[in-house]
């Protein structure tokens, strides 16, 4: 097949992210996946700065020789940004485990992350697009609000966050939701597009040890720097490093990886104990007035393990 007639049948994809060594893996992924045509990256406020999550989503498309791909900039938030700077260094001080890469020559798009949703989704047919969001839900909440209309275009959300167990910064609640609870339930209360929710139960399975990082030293420059980068991430289980957003993004190459059932999502905001926590209503047994979201319970970890094998 031609290169012009396989990009055809390519899923364009757009990626929201806040990189993040997980999320490295998972734009490498993309990047690598010839069933994916990445259309472009947007960054986040979450792991670290948006100074530093733009600054890697480039310096690591430019590793994976992909500096064509646009990187816009979304929401900022410096107070946040200062809480978690005392707070987490779970990904390292630069949000990639420490590793310097060499520095992309690309810039930075001049367009704002929600233009950049906002231009590809009314340049592209209705259902063309997926859109993943592997960090806070704050850029996409904002698109919902600001072209309310154009949501309905996507094909296809995929949100790595929240949990329906144990979270990971309190006892109930996951990071990315944590790091933005109102525009998750904004999103969650709100989306009308076809939506998943890959939380905590599926990825903190989807683990990488060091025999797999070091076959990706082996196999290419770019599989040693990110294998490096792993290997400073200090959120770590007796079975290896989860691979939260790699697993998220995975199943829009391969979507037998995740099993999924439907439930209306609560995110809880008030300050108590369940701040933030997902509570997924599966019975539909609550206020069903909101859209039902596909919560991923299942994964096949040998598949999302040979597919990690056959990309990095
Ligand atoms: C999520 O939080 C971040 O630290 C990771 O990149 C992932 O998106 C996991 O809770
Ligand atoms: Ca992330």
């Amino acid at each position: 097949m031609s290169p012009s007639a396989r990009s055809l049948t390519r899923r364009k994809v757009i990626l929201d992210c806040d990189v993040g060594i997980d999320d490295a893996v998972a734009l490498a992924l993309l990047v690598q996946s010839e069933k994916i045509q990445l259309l472009a990256v947007t960054t986040n406020t979450g792991n670290v700065s948006i100074e530093k999550t733009t600054r890697n989503a480039l310096d690591v498309l430019s590793l994976l020789n992909a500096q064509s791909i646009p990187v816009a900039k979304g929401v900022a938030r410096p107070a946040f940004t200062i809480l978690l700077e005392n707070y987490s260094k779970i990904h390292g001080l630069n949000g990639i485990g420490e590793v310097e890469l060499p520095a992309s020559e690309q810039f930075v798009d001049h367009r704002h992350a929600i233009e950049v949703f906002a231009e590809l989704l009314e340049e592209e047919p209705a259902k063309s697009i997926s859109i993943a969001v592997v960090g806070p839900l704050t850029n996409f909440a904002m698109f919902m609000k600001t072209y309310p209309a154009l949501v309905d275009k996507i094909d296809r959300l995929i949100v790595m966050g929240g949990t329906t167990s144990n979270g990971n910064i309190t006892p109930v609640s996951e990071f990315n939701i944590w790091a933005d609870p109102l525009s998750a339930k904004f999103v969650f209360d709100n989306v009308s597009c076809p939506t998943s929710m890959v939380g905590l139960d599926v990825t903190r399975l989807a683990t990488v040890n060091e025999e797999e990082l070091d076959r990706w030293s082996r196999n290419s420059e770019w599989g040693s720097a990110i294998a490096q980068m792993v290997r400073g991430y200090l959120d770590i289980n007796s079975n290896g490093w989860p691979m939260h957003d790699a697993l998220a993004v995975s199943i829009l190459i391969d979507e037998s990886i995740l099993r999924f059932e439907s439930a209306h999502i609560n995110v809880c905001t008030d300050s108590d104990e369940n701040y933030a926590r997902t509570l997924c209503d599966f019975k539909q047994e609550g206020d069903t007035s909101g859209p039902l979201i596909s919560v991923a319970l299942g994964v096949d970890l040998a598949k999302f393990r040979s597919l990690l094998t056959k990309l990095m």
